[in-house]
């Protein structure tokens, strides 16, 4: 069985920036009060042109090109979003098609802000099967289409962006995929969910006029369950493959809210410089937040070949996953 690494990392923020001085004047907030709850600062948001696919395609080609192959020679496409451009097509079809990724096949993973682990899961699963030599796995939201900018308490929160990891088989089954643990329990469902727009509720005048498309959260009780179970995953994961917090050289969490990430860091004994955080620059953005926090990473120096890293979300449904790799390149 070969094993499965990440061999190459793209990623698309769209140029736009919405500050919290910005959003102070679309509803009753400020700035202090959102960096201290949140640690977050700024976010990206997508002009009206652009949507999910754009946002995938460019990161998509980043890797491509960073790995220096065509996208002809990718088996696989997996594109992890709750903002797909419509309900189908997928959108790892619209993607598979503009970047000419003939041969391919591919799906839509739903999973939210656990998607891009869950996304990482299958991809390695795909390659580690000895199926699939080349698994494309993109983590993009759009949010800003989905968010309600007369709600405090979700607006603040959420930015646009993408992120792809390319996986491949390993010469060296001394790097790359080690495990995971992943879990969904759908009691949560009530407390973060969009309500209309599906099967339950389709679109209609009332729909639209009770704001039913937006994003409906009671943040208090996803944060409570996220600080519980990031910590929870993260640390039987790492039990189950005979390692400590301290072998861990970085831990890449979903940005939602730094204070879940603090909260996970302490309690497994991690301190600041061994986990990452940007937040502050793209606030949630759902299925992208892993690949922009690795991305940044391997930029300030701080990610390197043959380093232990522990990957972590959870999300809406809920969701959620710990997914452990030795870094590859
Ligand atoms: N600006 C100013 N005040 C705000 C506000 C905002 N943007 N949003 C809420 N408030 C107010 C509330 O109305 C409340 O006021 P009250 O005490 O007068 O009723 C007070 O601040 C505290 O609200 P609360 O909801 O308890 O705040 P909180 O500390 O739980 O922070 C979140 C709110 C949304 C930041 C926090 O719950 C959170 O991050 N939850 C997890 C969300 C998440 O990660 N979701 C994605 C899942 S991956």
């Amino acid at each position: 069985m070969p094993t499965a690494k990440i061999s190459a990392l793209g990623c698309f923020v769209p140029p736009g920036i919405l500050t919290n001085d910005d959003l102070s004047k679309m509803v009753e907030t400020n700035d202090a009060w959102i960096v201290e709850r949140t640690g977050i600062r700024e976010r990206h948001i997508a002009t009206k042109e652009i949507a999910t696919s754009d946002m995938a395609v460019a990161a998509a080609r980043e890797a491509l090109g960073q790995r220096g192959i065509e996208a002809s020679e990718l088996d696989a496409i997996i594109v992890c979003t709750v903002t797909p451009d419509m309900l189908f097509p997928s959108t790892a079809c619209l993607v598979q098609n503009r970047l000419g990724a003939v041969g391919a096949w591919g799906f839509d993973l739903v999973a939210a802000c656990s998607g891009f682990l869950y996304g990482l899961t299958t991809g390695a699963h795909l390659v580690s099967a000895g199926t699939h030599r080349k698994v494309l796995v993109i983590g993009a939201d759009t949010m800003s289409r989905i968010i309600d900018y007369t709600d405090r308490g979700t607006c603040i929160l959420f930015g646009d962006g993408a992120g792809a990891f390319l996986i491949e088989p390993s010469e060296n089954p001394a790097e790359g995929f080690i495990g995971h643990i992943s879990e969904i329990d759908g009691s949560g469902a009530q407390f973060l969910n969009m309500p209309a727009g599906g099967s339950r509720l389709p679109a209609s005048a009332e729909t639209v006029a009770k704001r039913l498309h937006y994003v409906k959260q009671e943040g208090q009780q996803v944060f409570k369950f996220a600080v519980r179970k990031m910590y929870e995953l993260c640390d039987n994961l790492l039990k189950k493959h005979g390692l400590k917090p301290s072998d861990v050289k970085l831990l890449i969490p979903h940005q939602a809210n730094k204070r879940i990430i603090s909260a996970t860091a302490e309690r497994l004994g991690l301190p600041p410089e061994k986990v990452v955080l940007n937040l502050d620059k793209y606030g949630n953005t759902t299925a992208a937040t892993i690949p922009l926090a690795t991305r940044d990473a391997i930029a300030d120096g701080r990610l390197k070949k043959g380093d232990l890293v522990l990957f972590a979300a959870v999300g809406a449904g809920y969701t959620a996953g710990a997914s452990l790799w030795r870094w590859a390149y």
